[in-house]
């Protein structure tokens, strides 16, 4: 007989994002003639740029020839795109992060859903709500929770509630965690961090000796000089932070697939015996066990964004995406919503009116407007009774449904 891994069942029934398309495939067949405008999950809607393409069409034509032909790369990603990686993301910003302490992956959802295998059971693992649903997903999916409890929570994941009040930032947690999750520029409120709020919470990991999985996947995003790209900014963080990173809304990967997780050289976990270990050197274990890497072509692509031309065409694409949440951020308001994020993030988290639930949002959205955005609720319980906007839409797509939502009775 094969038995389940029946920590499965107690997700709730789907993974957020499907679900959501579920809802609009449904209302598509009912009404074939109306044109739904989506900006529901984070999804890039313009090409990528010349540069990337270029590189890609470069790689796939090495691909095609016997003396530049490539078979199985090195899983931890060619030396190329992680020497540029380190230069350009890191060095070149004041950050001693190098090659070696660069893994290339395909994607962010993927490594901060990973990195948990190279952990033990025993880690509490500290989450925010609302949350970008991946970690307490594949939290729950590695055995690491008790059930769901009625307010939609995990028993054994200590929540960090990420409100009005606190600005979406969240407080230290009392019950001390192995792990943490934070993610600036945040997903799903669009909020970020200054560096004296990131302090806090390295000088907490080092104090406990926890780490911190910090996802920057929007950090292209930032526009204030003050705020941190990089949790390794913040004096201390190479002992107790994993970073990870992505091609994906930087440069329209998210189609493409390559993102990269740096693992500093002197981060290290304890084992039962108080023994320390190198994070780096079992993540490159699982790494090299698992994955055979991103496909040479991707990696071509994704380096020719940090050449000079490809820098300034990521920067217009994510100005292209910035202005539509500025708009998006000022018709919302105008009609009376209550706006958050969007500044230096590319999602817009919304009060819904009359604080109706979240989900009949939606579906009055969509029935009203046949316009799709993402339930608060949809990424934990505090997210109820808001809504979030994407702003990777097409710029005619954005005016059209900040024009149908104007007209929402
Ligand atoms: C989102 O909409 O939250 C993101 O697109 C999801 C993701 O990046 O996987």
């Amino acid at each position: 007989m094969a038995f389940i891994n029946e920590h499965y069942l107690k997700l709730q029934a789907g993974y957020l994002f499907p679900e959501i398309g579920r809802r609009v495939s449904d209302f598509k067949s009912a009404h074939p003639e109306r044109k739904v405008i989506d900006m529901g999950i984070g999804d890039v809607t313009q090409p990528l740029v010349p540069s990337v393409i270029k590189a890609f069409h470069e790689g796939v034509d090495e691909m095609a020839r016997i003396e530049t032909f490539k078979g199985y790369g090195p899983e931890q990603g060619y030396g190329f795109l992680r020497e540029s990686i380190a230069q350009n993301a890191y060095l070149s910003r004041g950050v001693e992060i190098h090659a070696g302490e660069i893994f290339i992956s395909d994607g962010s959802k993927c490594d901060t859903g990973n990195i948990q295998e190279i952990f033990g059971h025993e880690n509490k693992i500290a989450i925010c709500d609302p949350v970008y649903p991946v970690y307490s997903d594949t939290t729950v999916m590695a055995g690491k929770t008790g059930s769901r409890k009625k307010n939609g929570y995990y028993e054994g994941i200590i929540y960090m509630p990420c409100t009005e009040e606190n600005r979406f930032i969240p407080e230290l947690p009392e019950e001390v965690p192995g792990l943490i999750f934070l993610c600036f520029p945040n997903n799903p409120t669009g909020a970020v961090a200054t560096k004296e709020e990131l302090k806090k919470w390295v000088d907490y990991a080092i104090a406990h000796k926890s780490i911190i999985l910090y996802d920057a996947a929007y950090e292209a995003f930032i526009q204030e000089e003050s705020i941190p790209h990089s949790i390794f900014e913040i004096e201390g963080a190479k002992r107790v932070a994993i970073e990870f990173r992505s091609f994906s809304k930087t440069a329209g990967f998210t189609g493409t697939r390559c993102a990269f997780t740096v693992i500093p050289e002197e981060l290290v976990a304890y084992d039962s015996k108080g023994k320390t270990h190198p994070v780096k050197k079992f993540w490159n274990r699982r790494q090299a066990t698992k994955f055979n890497g991103v496909s040479y072509p991707v990696q071509k692509a994704a380096a020719a964004v940090y050449t000079e031309k490809g820098q300034k065409e990521v920067r217009e694409l994510i100005a292209y995406y910035l202005e539509n949440a500025r708009l998006m951020d000022e018709s919302l308001q105008t009609a009376g919503f209550k706006v958050f994020g969007g500044k230096n993030a590319p999602y817009i988290w919304m009060k819904t009116p009359n604080n109706i639930p979240s989900w009949d949002f939606f579906d009055k959205l969509l029935n009203e407007a046949q316009v799709v955005g993402t339930p608060g609720s949809g990424f934990g319980p505090s997210g109820e009774g808001y809504f979030r906007f994407s702003a990777f839409a097409n710029r005619e797509n954005v005016l059209e449904a900040m024009e149908r939502i104007k007209h929402l009775s």
